[in-house]
């Protein structure tokens, strides 16, 4: 039987990619896809979800439109990443499918109460306001949701918004605290991770050889994403974060890491969002989070890339 999971996103061309990957396997029941505001505002990370799903052929996915900020802190955007509309790098046409009427956080906590406990994954590619508000709103889905795998953190090689923090997790980090605090079992794909993922030349080659229109757009987006982190990092490729969120579900062979504490910084300033991983358990704080920081980065892209061959063309 498929793994249910709902897609909490804020796409972003990674996030983009991540969507096409899950709507191109059979493993997955993509229940439905709650937007977030996050690398841009809200307005434009529904229309982008529901542009992705139309290039996917899927008009039938459910999408809707969650938390329009983060709980407390003003909204930090990154077009200077992503681009003005934040899937910058070809042209995709303004979706016909509909928006889902219900807010997304709603739709979280009603999915999760009428489901089966313990058969729905969470999978968040944004900052974590959509599930927080869902988890104060409604604790009660706590101990029902299978799991949280989210794209957010890094340990080992700090942060990329700020020196400290990821971009995820410091845009709602008093959401990532409730989340971490939640005693759902979290598997965490942080920048340790999506660092190793890079989009190299041959790699995006390989995806537009597959000669489709869904496999032209993935290769288009990446192309416009990778300029900014190739420019920082002085990489061929730039890192492919969040598919690796849906690439764990498919394959968790491909990775590995270790069961740790994670805490959020929520207090300084200079280190806002930071997740503080305890990798050599130097405390005895509970174990809250599976924290990966390894992958076959080969493994992934081939996945990747015979997933997305099996999207129609059109
Ligand atoms: C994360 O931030 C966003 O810009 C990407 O979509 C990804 O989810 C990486 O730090
Ligand atoms: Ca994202």
């Amino acid at each position: 039987m498929a793994r249910k999971i709902i897609i909490d996103t804020d796409p972003g061309q990674d996030d983009a990619v991540a969507i096409l990957l899950a709507l191109a396997s059979p493993e997955l029941e993509v229940l439905g896809i709650t937007a977030v505001a996050g690398n841009i505002p809200l307005k434009l990370t529904q229309t982008n979800t529901r542009k992705v799903c139309e290039v996917a052929s899927r008009p039938d996915v459910k999408v809707y439109a969650g938390a329009v900020r983060p709980m407390v802190r003003p909204l930090v955007t990154a077009e200077h990443v992503h681009g003005d509309n934040g899937l910058n790098g070809i042209e995709l046409p303004e979706p016909v499918m509909p928006l889902q009427e219900q807010h997304g956080v709603d739709y979280i906590i009603e999915t999760l109460m009428k489901e089966e406990s313990g058969t729905v994954t969470l999978c968040p590619l944004g900052p974590l306001t959509n599930i927080a508000m869902a988890l104060t709103r409604e604790p009660k889905i706590a101990e029902r949701i299978k799991e949280i795998v989210l794209m957010g953190g890094g340990y080992f090689e700090g942060g990329n918004i700020t020196p400290a923090a990821e971009f995820n997790i410091y845009v709602d980090p008093h959401a990532a605290d409730v989340v971490f605090k939640s005693g759902v079992p979290i598997v965490v794909l942080p920048l340790d991770v999506t660092h190793k993922v890079l989009t190299t030349e041959k790699r995006i080659a390989a995806i537009r050889a597959i000669n489709t229109h869904p496999a032209e757009v993935v290769a288009s987006l990446l192309e416009f994403f990778e300029r900014f982190d190739e420019e920082k990092y002085g990489t061929d490729g730039g890192p492919l974060h969040d598919p690796n969120v849906i690439a764990y579900l498919l394959k968790p062979e491909l990775y590995s890491g270790r069961h740790c504490n994670v805490e959020i910084e929520i207090y300084s300033e200079l280190t806002m969002g930071e997740t503080v991983v305890d990798w050599w358990g130097v405390t005895d704080r509970t174990k809250n989070a599976y924290f990966i920081n390894d992958v076959d980065a080969d493994g992934f892209f081939s996945l990747l890339t015979e997933r997305l061959a099996r999207l129609p063309n059109y």
